[in-house]
């Protein structure tokens, strides 16, 4: 029977001790086995984490109750965050903070993308400005002592309220994401997740005249025009990683049936990057993003993060509520 090791980081002691056990006990075709087995043994772990047990659920509701309190640290400190300079540093600091002080550390590098940095995927340079008039995309998770992790973003204007054009893209990812929420229901596979949420963003891109083919045609077989503004799946299992299970079977994940006790993110957006030609100057560089962290339940899901409002609406009135509190709420 081969040694299996789930090899992630090491420790270089560790590894060396495995070194030689497997030198000491391994015959050849044993240690031919050794990566076959590792990959195995990680594949099953993986598979077993698809379904959370109830002790995992109450991890995840804890962490995602502690991202909420920092996000909502992070709305209260944007005026100053704007007033200091290198305001996406200042809100890293912020996530950073809540992080350290509440659970292990960040789940994730955070994400503090303000005007087009929101259009690169990954933004966790942070040495931007946040400035009056633009968005502000941050995608953060807390990750507790027992490593479980949120992972969620919020677009809101840096002023408190969206401009025309800000609201109408992210009006239609919230559409989508309204979509991808309803759709995550368990007997659901989990690609039609994915598909509900893009079918809305191809209807958007559509009306707006931004796609070359038909609506049709992009979500036909050989579409896919939307992806040039939408760049990234809709969804992926959270937990103790924060792209959980990814070592699962195709036919486990991608490709798999949405069941009780399952947690993914439902995360749509849209990009327009400052130097896209195929979109109207008053839409380049506005980057939008919605995440949150929905469980599966036996009758449909429960949003874990739903304490962080989402419409248009209901962010700008949560952000004034937070810089002008009312009088009774200060009481
Ligand atoms: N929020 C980071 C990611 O999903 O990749
Ligand atoms: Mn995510």
């Amino acid at each position: 029977m081969p040694l299996r090791v789930l090899s992630t980081d090491l420790d270089t002691e560790i590894q060396q001790l495995i070194s030689e056990l497997r030198r000491t006990t391994d015959d050849d075709q044993q240690r031919a086995a050794t990566a076959e087995s590792d990959r195995e043994l990680a594949m099953v772990l993986s598979e077993l984490r698809l379904i959370k047990d109830e002790f995992e659920i109450n991890e995840m509701r804890e962490a995602c109750r502690q991202t909420v309190a920092a996000f909502e640290a992070v709305v209260a400190s944007v005026p100053d965050a704007v007033r200091r300079g290198r305001g996406e540093r200042w809100i890293e600091g912020i996530i950073g903070l809540h992080a350290r002080h509440l659970g292990n550390a960040v789940g994730y590098d955070t994400i503090a993308a303000a005007g087009d940095h929101a259009c690169t995927l990954h933004w966790i340079r942070n040495d931007g400005d946040l400035r009056e008039g633009e968005l502000l995309l941050l995608d953060a998770g807390i990750e507790l002592d027992s490593l479980y992790t949120a992972d969620i973003t919020r677009t809101v204007p840096i002023n408190g309220t969206f401009s025309d054009e800000q609201r109408m893209v992210y009006d239609a990812v919230y559409e989508a994401q309204q979509a991808g929420i309803a759709a995550a229901r368990p007997g659901a596979r989990f690609a039609e997740v994915h598909q509900a949420a893009i079918a809305v963003i191809a209807h958007y891109l559509g009306d707006w005249g931004l796609l070359p083919v038909s609506v049709a045609e992009a979500l036909g077989e050989h579409g896919g025009q939307y992806r040039r503004w939408m760049v990234h799946g809709t969804s992926h299992h959270l937990g103790i990683d924060v792209h959980d299970c990814a070592q699962a079977r195709l036919e486990s994940y991608r490709e798999g049936v949405l069941q009780p006790g399952m947690i993914i993110t439902v995360e749509p957006g849209l990009y327009f990057k400052p130097d896209d030609e195929l979109i109207p100057p008053p839409l380049r560089g506005i980057g939008v993003r919605i995440e949150d962290d929905i469980l599966i339940t036996s009758t449909g899901n429960e949003n874990l993060t739903a304490a962080l409002p989402r419409s248009s609406g209901d962010v700008e009135a949560w952000m004034s509520n937070i810089w002008t509190p009312s009088e009774s709420a200060i009481e």
